[in-house]
């Protein structure tokens, strides 16, 4: 059931995750399925009820900075923490940072990982949950694996139906993409997904940046460093490409078109048309592009063809996103 951001139902849903279950919960990115992060057996229902790999590891949500030494390890890189205080600036917002862990943090958090990724969500929903619980919440995004991420509660709905039973309703999510993915533990530092925090922000912070998995860890999953970076990944039910990727004389009969507007406008020859951003505003664009996915998923469609953007600032994530649902 859908429940509406009140203190009530915050306080409802602090109680649920501290006793053991998980419940989705919006955050400025994409909405999140929760459970105590300290708490193995509720962190084992999520990948049970996303049917997501036991080797993909979680993120784990904080209220505040002091909860971070319950989940990182302070000890175990100097190098580490100095990348850390600069830039952590960018906290509360979409940034995962990559740590050492701290042995407290459960093994099924991380797969395993001698790592864990934090973030501080903005999103005032989640951190009036978030500082209700006390406690650190893991949570991926609240859709079955290797689907697209839910932007709104009734996606969370429509998708997971009654594998969950709570979700927090904070409205639609203001970013629209999944949170920066930085790794930490490396020198120099390794952007492992694109997302809002861009690779020009964090460069301009940290210096260079190494991006995507290391060249001796491509095409091996297990290997990956982030196992999110599999190349399909965000795949909607309906095939989706990028536009330009099928000639329009080879198009099926029913093809939805998504339209970032500007200059590629031209509409012709589409069953449906949905236009997101009408001057390629891509802040526009990713808070709604999810949501026009889903959407277009549901009109029983042969094939949806997206806009594409250029590959920097906030384009560098969209694009991500767009190849891996391509793919
Ligand atoms: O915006 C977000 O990050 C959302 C909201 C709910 O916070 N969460 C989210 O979680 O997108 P998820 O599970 O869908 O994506 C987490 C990503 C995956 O690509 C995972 O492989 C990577 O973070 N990750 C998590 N822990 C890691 C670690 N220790 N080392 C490397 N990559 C890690
Ligand atoms: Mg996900």
């Amino acid at each position: 059931m859908i429940y509406p951001l009140t203190p009530e139902n915050i306080k409802k849903a602090a109680a649920l995750l501290a006793s053991g279950e998980t419940l989705a919960f919006p955050t400025e990115t994409v909405y999140g399925l929760g459970a105590n992060a300290f708490n193995a057996e509720a962190v084992a229902k999520i990948f049970e009820i996303k049917g997501r790999p036991s080797f993909n590891p979680l993120i784990v949500h904080l209220y505040c900075e002091t909860q971070l030494q319950e989940v990182i390890d302070l000890n175990a890189s100097v190098a580490a923490l100095e990348l850390l205080d600069k830039i952590k600036i960018f906290w509360p917002g979409p940034l995962s940072l990559v740590l050492p862990k701290n042995p407290r943090i459960p093994a099924v958090v991380t797969a395993g990982l001698d790592t864990v990724a934090v973030r501080f969500p903005s999103h005032p929903g989640a951190r009036a949950l978030l500082e209700a619980c006390k406690f650190p919440v893991a949570a991926p995004s609240a859709n079955l694996s290797n689907r697209v991420s839910p932007t709104t509660a009734q996606h969370v709905l429509d998708e997971l139906g009654d594998r969950v039973d709570f979700i927090l309703d904070g409205g639609a999510c203001q970013v629209g993409l999944e949170s920066t993915v930085l790794s930490l533990v490396e020198s120099p530092p390794r952007l492992l997904r694109p997302g809002a925090i861009t690779l020009e922000d964090l460069t301009s912070h940290l210096g260079k940046i190494e991006s995507g998995p290391a060249p001796h860890q491509q095409h091996t999953p297990q290997g990956l460093p982030s196992p999110g970076m599999l190349k399909r990944h965000y795949a909607p039910r309906t095939k989706i490409v990028l536009r330009g990727q099928i000639e329009p004389k080879d198009y099926p009969p029913k093809v939805g078109l998504i339209s970032f507007g500007g200059t590629s406008a031209d509409s012709n020859g589409f069953t449906i048309v949905t236009t997101i951003s009408h001057h390629q505003d891509l802040d526009e664009v990713a808070s709604k592009l999810f949501g026009a996915i889903h959407a277009m998923d549901n009109q029983n469609l042969d094939l949806i063809v997206v806009d594409t953007c250029a590959e920097k600032g906030l384009g560098l994530a969209i694009m991500d996103r767009l190849k891996r649902a391509a793919a």
